[in-house]
């Protein structure tokens, strides 16, 4: 099976195209992973990546790219629609016309995280930032192709690949004995190497729809960081701070934890608890 994973250079791309290599070596010597970056295609402009997607003639695409800087966006709104939005559905449009299946990763930002539960892939999204606003266009514009699609919607990415929040928090943590992380925005830490494992699932089980996918289990970004400091045996404290007292440029959801239930029961797979994923990244991949 031939693999395209369009954004290979970013956090979760680079994973993923290692994780998928892996698996071609262990038990599908078949497989062929292709992984593509801007430079290589940019997804914004139709023609190019549909031209580039029908040479390349790809089994299965997983679409990786985005605008992922969520503060950015809110200044740089063409750009943030012209990939999250019109680039999703350049590539799932390519797709179709190529008969290749399309992946497509989504963000726990379309909702606005007034629900006091876990959301499911039936709750209404209603996001409050840009880049929430143009990743939801882009589902709706992967969904309205309707072609053979999956898109996995997931949250608060960390691993090896790049600067996330636990190497910033670590970074703070070296220069200074306190940090203050809020305490009001819950959510669920995903390994990217776990998610990788779970859209080889939703490969080789041929997945259509929405799926959330994340590490189990929900935390504040305050008990996140008290997390990483207690693994790492770091003396830091960790003040709480609340989102009002902490500026920045987008409005973020105060619950964006994802409920996985359809993933596991479809699947047969369970995402193991962020905690131990956590661990695992910092004494083996960091
Ligand atoms: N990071 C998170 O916490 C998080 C949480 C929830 C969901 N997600 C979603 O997960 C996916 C992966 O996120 P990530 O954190 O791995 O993102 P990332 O590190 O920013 O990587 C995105 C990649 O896409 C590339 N790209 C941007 N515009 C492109 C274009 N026009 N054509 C081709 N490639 C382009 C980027 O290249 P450049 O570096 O050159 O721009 C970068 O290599 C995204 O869909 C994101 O929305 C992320």
């Amino acid at each position: 099976m031939k693999v395209l994973v369009i954004g290979s250079h970013g956090m979760l791309g680079r994973d993923l195209v290692n994780r998928l290599s892996n698996l071609s070596d262990q038990k599908n010597p078949g497989n062929e992973v292709i992984a593509v970056d801007r430079e290589h295609v940019d997804i914004t402009h139709g023609e190019d990546a549909s031209k580039f997607i029908t040479q390349v003639k790809p089994d299965v695409i997983v679409n990786c790219a985005a605008f992922s800087n969520v503060d950015a966006c809110e200044t740089q709104i063409s750009e943030a629609f012209a990939v999250n939005a019109r680039g999703a559905r350049n590539v799932a449009l390519a797709g179709k016309q190529t008969g290749a299946k399309v992946i497509h990763i989504s963000t726990d930002y379309v909702f606005d995280g007034m629900k006091n539960e876990p959301y499911l892939e039936t709750d209404k999204p209603h996001p409050l930032s840009v880049y929430g606003k143009s990743k939801l266009e882009g589902e709706l514009a992967v969904q309205e192709i309707k072609g053979n699609c999956v898109i996995i919607r997931t949250a608060w990415l960390f691993g090896p690949y790049r600067k996330n929040f636990v190497t910033t928090i670590l970074e703070l943590g070296r220069k200074n004995r306190s940090v203050s992380v809020v305490t009001d925005q819950h959510g669920s830490p995903t390994y990217t190497t776990d998610l990788s494992d779970a859209i080889r699932t939703a490969i080789s089980k041929d997945l259509r729809g929405i799926y959330h996918v994340t590490n189990s289990g929900t935390c504040s970004r305050h008990e996140w960081a008290q997390k990483i400091f207690e693994l790492t045996g770091n003396q830091v404290s960790v003040l709480p701070l609340k989102t009002t007292d902490y500026k920045r440029a987008a409005r973020v959801p105060q619950n964006s934890s994802l409920d996985c239930t359809k993933y596991t029961a479809t699947t047969g797979q369970k995402m193991r608890p962020w905690q131990e994923a956590l661990k695992e990244y910092i004494f083996q991949a960091m």
